[in-house]
């Protein structure tokens, strides 16, 4: 029988147009993007200004605004007396919130119940908030917010890494991971060195701020809109705050202007005040931190001092090392445990240790709690790494690549300090030597050799550095992720997963995948805000994992529904399943076709379930923290890059001037997007390293707190001449969505090369010496280093 509305051997010509099309995807568009260089999804509305953020969803009527108050002129100190009156009574101020006033749970901690919404009896950093205002305006909130009286008795404030140190406090235990016998191979040595360095922090600088609405339901419901990476903890957050069930509580993520890791765990602080002013009044609610106070409130990349012993052979070959981090946590644990163990991950960087001891201390002090930043704590540990090669290839009179290609991870000697297999270490020496030779690194050497014999202001410096980033979160309850997909009758998808787009590309590379299953033109599928009424339990959008989780789950979901409608086809024109195929908006089997909605109008007349969820837990980590033994991480993306600097030594400006990059994102599923990652990442990195410099006075207020007097790159500071490729890979030999490869954090590290060309550069002043050059290498740091390096020359 000849299903009504179903005409066998209907054309291409008959593929419906679908309702829901941007009108950027031509009528005769490609079925299979995944790996094709589409453009973002948004990207006209990002430049358009027509993509929605927080701030730009139209207020509901009477939608109130908060700002949060706090004291200013306490670093730590015990809260004796807090008068809010001035601050009640002033213009158009609704209402005054306090610790008292919280229902629930005065904590908006990721775990440890150690983050006070409201500061109750001890102000622990210079910018805790300690009251928060309602009003009918953003201004008149701001405003009233400084009326405060707040008495307090001052304490001796912790604030930098020898202080910590001196009081022995931190907020988690120390933790090291040993490998052999680092105490004999160190005693063993032929020769063997010590050295230290200081790692400053970073800013996250995303273009938009910690942001929140909060909308009121019915009873205890709760919609929040949020710029948040992680919206189930923003969520459990709240409900944990108001003290209802997570079940009356939804949070909305359509878009990030950017998180970079601030947005991990600290969007949650802003959500749950603005969730509590809207159960409080009874209206909408926005909070949306004003530039200043975001930087004075939130936490940075952590702050280092790296220290190390390390034992070598004549020709440069490693025996042991000791490695020592001791990180500025903050006054509190937030994503700390995390982010320092990935420093000890990547305390190797790309280098085979045949002992080693890698130790770790999270130092609490009277600051901003310090959080995850694109790379996770991994830079810091990698910065040391590159820094210890440096001063060994300096002590041994070598070219540093020579010492670097040398320790690379190779056959019998391809096991980390944490005892993880390095299995593509072929990769590495691949991309190495590919970048080597395209760089023509050798020749340039000898250029900038006779550059600075002939020129005795500026200073040349060269660097190739490599890359190796483990892959998957190491607290391995985080590998898992979820899809909902829904195919419509008229042949349009609406996709909605865990994960958040914070300008990555995330939606799109999804949405590439799920197109390609049910072989829909990209226009067909409609990625929804993250929406924790959709998709449940999901863990944060980091360690670079997104795409790998979220592209999974939802070609698992995608996959689901295909396969009904395979079944669905082959019984209803009696076709042999294995004909039934998707491509261009239709099904074929044999040579005929029918249009993916007509299809799916049948199937669902037939009442089959046009609806799936998928669910993806990432198999092969088996990491046991406490043993410090397993498999942390599914797979590691590597890169290189090679450097070159100018650097003026009367001044201590400095200048990139070329930067060649090969990087390996397996299959690349989107090659745009993916080299838009490579040098967004390089570019945020060279500004951690060079220009990013934050500043704490001796009463422990942050002095660098606006873009007057915090530098990250801008457009002029892109390396003028910048090549970046992509390795040629034979695919992710991990099981990954297309083979490809996490390329979220890795690239970031590639600016290492920067610092080490700056380096390179200060070293030609006195051969022999070690710089004297500690992170960010900043124009008053690389003069500093100079200065320094010409005396050594003349003593
Ligand atoms: N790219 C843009 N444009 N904006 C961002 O905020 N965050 C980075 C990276 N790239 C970020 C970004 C960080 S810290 C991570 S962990 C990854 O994106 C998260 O996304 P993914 O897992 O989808 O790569
Ligand atoms: Mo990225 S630091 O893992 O959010």
């Amino acid at each position: 029988m000849q299903p009504e509305g179903l005409t066998r051997g209907e054309t291409r010509e008959a593929a419906e147009t679908p309702a829901s099309g941007e009108g950027r995807v031509a009528a005769n568009a490609p079925t299979h993007t995944v790996g094709e260089a589409v453009a973002h999804d948004s990207a006209v509305g990002h430049v358009s200004g027509r993509a929605t953020y927080v701030d730009d969803i139209l207020e509901p009527a009477g939608t109130l605004h908060v700002a949060p108050g706090w004291a200013r002129d306490a670093t730590r100190a015990t809260l004796v007396g807090l008068d809010l009156e001035a601050v009640r009574s002033a213009p158009d101020v609704v209402a005054v919130l306090t610790a008292e006033d919280v229902p629930g749970s005065n904590d908006v901690s990721p775990a440890l119940g150690d983050e006070p919404m409201f500061a109750d009896d001890e102000i622990v950093f210079w910018g805790q908030p300690l009251f928060a205002v309602v009003a009918t305006s953003r201004d008149a909130a701001r405003r009233a917010a400084r009326l405060a009286s707040i008495e307090t008795d001052p304490l001796a404030p912790v604030l930098t890494i020898d202080d910590a140190l001196g009081v022995n406090d931190t907020v988690l235990p120390d933790y090291q991971f040993r490998k052999g016998s680092p105490e004999t191979g160190l005693a063993t040595a032929r020769e063997r060195f010590s050295g230290r360095m200081e790692i400053g922090g970073q800013e996250h600088f995303y273009l938009e701020g910690q942001v929140s609405l909060a909308v009121p339901g019915e009873g205890p419901e709760i919609t929040v809109h949020t710029s948040s990476q992680h919206p189930s903890e923003t969520q459990h957050v709240i409900a944990r705050v108001l003290g209802v069930p997570d079940a009356a509580v939804t949070v909305e993520v359509r878009r990030m202007g950017g998180g970079f890791g601030g947005k991990e765990s600290q969007a949650n602080h802003w959500a749950a005040i603005a969730a509590l002013a809207t159960r409080i009044t009874g209206r909408p609610c926005k909070l949306r931190l004003d530039r200043d106070d975001d930087f004075i409130m939130t936490g940075k990349r952590h702050d280092m001092r790296a220290e190390w012993t390390l034992g070598h052979d004549p020709d440069g070959l490693i025996r042991a090392v000791d490695m020592r981090f001791f990180a500025r946590c903050g006054y509190s644990a937030d994503l700390s445990l995390g982010v320092v163990d990935r420093t000890m991950f990547h305390a190797d960087s790309s280098y085979f240790y045949p002992d080693a001891m890698i130790h770790s201390r999270r130092l609490r002090t009277n600051s901003c709690s310090n959080t995850a930043f694109r790379g996770f704590g991994g830079p810091q540990g990698m910065l040391a790494a590159e820094r210890m090669m440096d001063q060994l290839a300096i002590r041994l009179g070598l070219d540093p690549l020579d010492v670097r290609k040398r320790n690379l991870y190779r056959e019998g000697r391809d096991v980390t300090p944490y005892g993880m297999k390095v299995e593509e270490h072929g990769v590495l020496h691949e991309i190495l030597e590919t970048l080597e030779h395209t760089s023509d690194y050798r020749a340039r050497r000898a250029r900038i050799a006779d550059f600075n014999r002939e020129n005795h202001i500026q200073k040349k410096g060269l660097a190739l550095t490599p890359v190796k980033f483990g892959i998957s979160f190491t607290l391995k309850h985080l590998n898992q992720a979820g899809a909902l997909v829904h195919l419509y009758t008229d042949g349009s998808v609406q996709l909605n997963h865990g994960g958040t787009e914070m300008g990555q590309g995330l939606f799109r590379k999804v949405s590439q995948v799920v197109a390609d299953v049910l072989g829909l033109t990209l226009d067909r599928v409609r990625v929804t805000a993250t929406n924790t009424g959709k998709v449940p339990n999901t863990g944060p959008t980091a360690a670079s994992s997104g795409t790998d989780l979220n592209g999974m789950a939802a070609r698992i979901a995608a996959e689901k529904i295909r396969d009904r409608l395979v079944t669905f086809a082959a019984e209803r024109f009696d076709v042999d399943p294995a004909s039934v195929t998707f491509s261009d908006n239709l099904v074929h089997f044999g040579s005929e076709a029918v249009p993916i909605g007509r299809l799916a109008r049948e199937a669902h007349l037939a009442r089959l379930p046009l609806s799936a969820t998928g669910f993806y837990a990432t198999p092969t980590i088996t990491w046991d923290r406490p043993s410090a033994s397993g498999r942390p991480f599914h797979y590691f993306a590597y890169g290189a890059a090679c450097s070159e600097v100018t650097i003026d030594t009367m001044t201590g400006e400095m200048r990139v001037d070329r930067v060649d990059v090969l990087h390996d994102v397996g299959h690349s599923l989107n090659p745009a997007l993916d080299i838009g990652q490579i040098e967004g990442g390089f570019v945020q990195g060279m500004g951690w390293l060079t220009t990013e410099e934050l500043f704490w006075d001796e009463s422990g207020r942050l002095r660098t707190h606006a873009p007057s007097t915090y530098k990250i790159p801008t457009a002029s500071d892109v390396p003028e001449d910048f090549r970046v490729d992509l390795y040629a890979s034979r695919g992710n030999p991990s099981p990954t969505v297309g083979r490809s490869k996490a390329v979220g954090e890795p690239p970031l590290m590639l600016a290492i090369s920067v610092f080490s060309a700056l380096h390179d550069a200060i070293a030609g002043l006195a051969p022999g010496h070690l710089p004297p050059l500690d992170a960010p290498a900043t124009p008053e740091a690389i003069l500093a280093a100079v200065t320094l390096m010409k005396k050594a020359r003349r003593a």
